[in-house]
């Protein structure tokens, strides 16, 4: 908050701020103040806008929803804002639940409720909100969490409607019954609203495909910028930072804490301190996903060699990852278990590193369900997670849909294989140690095969190499 803002902040008679704590600095509001404020403001125009393009395909997702629960009253909220410290918040950020069957997304409300109530033949949808206040009460100028003095104009409820296709009330108007079941605190419902985003409609396809672009212009500007991260004692948050401008001026936020992770600090999974050095000669591993105004998220790995090329040892272990991850892609076919992607690319880890003689056992052996899996130690996470509005989606979804179940067209999932070899593993010979390799890229399954949809951001050794030396040569 701004000192501005502790100046003139309010007397507290209308405020519903979740943050505010301030009554050893409030100003009163003399009387001529209070005279006046509620006049001399022009009309707002009323023009409604057109649906959204999301909106027909909301709908379907919100009929789905209303033929899996007949007869049951449903509340999907938005979720409300969450204290950082003292009078400020964190960043809203609408439940992903509440986005998709809205399509209510970047410049959703907090607190408002999406709301099915049942009728003889499925439900009637009321999306309930805080409409904005009119300027003859006090709230627009008093309250800084809602007012519109300080966080700027709020949206009406025709305005809403017409955006979203969707009946819209004030949030004073909703009523909880006893009966209602309520995401994220009745299993059944959490776990359908999930499984409703296994399968992207084109909407959907055509948000990730932006979400892909704007992280694919983001790994461009890191690479640009890689001599300034050099160059700053911090240079993980050079890297962190650059990306964060780009996902913000052309989306609406990362999907995920980035990951920018040099040297060994590439072997600790999700690295988001990036407080470290870049040194020439080590690898940086970004993992990073530019969030689309609709929320739909990329997540994409590559990891760089910081002086330009890749040393032999460095390369060995990139073009390992490199094979796993294209033995997975081969594995993601229509019909075939999600899990076999994860095996396929297990398969070549426990290959190469019996190859390399890290192993106490033969490949084979690694490979055993029960008694294997010493090759894990080189990477202990999943090749594949799915992808959507939420970085790891669908996660309230039952096994036998999810990494039981069966590829399907219309599904967007990582493939993010890798090796890590930890600074201190006396287990692998030292030229290894401290080097951590991960590839990901964002996988849409068509009639026709997988799609890579992150095909365009470089991926082979030669590939990456190729790419820093035009770039960095390019911004010279
Ligand atoms: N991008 C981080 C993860 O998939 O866990
Ligand atoms: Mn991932």
């Amino acid at each position: 908050m701004t000192s501005e803002h502790d100046t003139i902040e309010q007397q507290g008679d209308a405020a519903t701020a979740t943050t505010s704590t301030s009554a050893n600095r409030r100003q009163p509001f003399p009387q001529g103040f209070l005279d006046t404020i509620s006049t001399g403001w022009a009309e707002r125009p009323e023009t409604l806008p057109a649906p959204r393009a999301q909106a027909p395909y909301a709908a379907k997702r919100r009929d789905a929803l209303s033929a899996a629960f007949p007869g049951k009253r449903l509340v999907i909220p938005a979720g409300s804002l969450k204290q950082r410290s003292n009078d400020t918040d964190y960043p809203f950020r609408a439940h992903s639940a509440f986005a998709h069957l809205t399509g209510w997304a970047a410049d959703a409300e907090p607190d408002s409720l999406l709301v099915f109530e049942p009728t003889t033949d499925g439900h009637d949808v009321t999306l309930y909100f805080r409409e904005r206040a009119d300027r003859t009460t006090s709230e627009f100028y008093s309250d800084a969490t809602i007012g519109e003095f300080w966080i700027g104009p709020r949206p009406a409820l025709a305005g809403v409607a017409a955006d979203l296709g969707l009946a819209t009330a004030h949030l004073d108007d909703f009523a909880a019954g006893e009966h209602d079941l309520v995401v994220d605190e009745d299993a059944e419902l959490t776990q359908v609203v999930s499984e409703l985003r296994l399968i992207k409609d084109e909407y959907e396809i055509a948000e990730m495909r932006r979400a892909v672009e704007i992280t694919a212009n983001g790994f461009d500007d890191i690479v640009r910028d890689l001599p300034r991260a050099v160059a700053h004692p911090r240079g993980e948050r050079i890297v962190e930072g650059v990306f964060h401008q780009r996902a913000r001026s052309d989306g609406n936020w990362e999907g995920y804490d980035t990951i920018a992770a040099s040297g060994p600090h590439a072997c600790y999974l999700h690295w988001t301190r990036n407080d470290g050095a870049v040194l020439p000669g080590d690898l940086i591993l970004i993992d990073a996903g530019a969030e689309a105004d609709s929320l739909y998220t990329a997540d994409i790995t590559r990891t760089l060699p910081v002086s330009g090329t890749f040393s032999d040892v460095q390369r060995r272990i990139y073009d390992t990852v490199v094979e796993a991850a294209d033995a997975a892609f081969g594995a993601a076919k229509i019909g075939v278990p999600f899990r076999e992607v994860h095996a396929a690319a297990m398969d070549v880890i426990a290959r190469r590193t019996a190859e390399w003689g890290l192993l106490p056992v033969t490949a084979e052996e690694a490979l055993d369900a029960d008694k294997g899996g010493q090759h894990r130690r080189y990477m202990v996470h999943g090749t594949s997670h799915h992808l959507g509005i939420d970085v790891h989606d669908c996660a309230q979804a039952r096994r036998e849909m999810y990494y039981d179940g069966l590829i399907q067209e219309g599904m967007v999932f990582t493939i993010e294989p890798g090796l890590y070899f930890q600074i201190d593993d006396v287990t692998v010979p030292e030229e290894y140690r401290g080097i951590g390799v991960r590839i990901e890229d964002d996988i849409l399954i068509t009639a026709d095969g997988p799609v890579n949809l992150s095909a365009g951001i470089p991926r082979t050794s030669a590939e990456i190499e190729a790419w820093i030396a035009t770039v960095q040569g390019a911004a010279s």
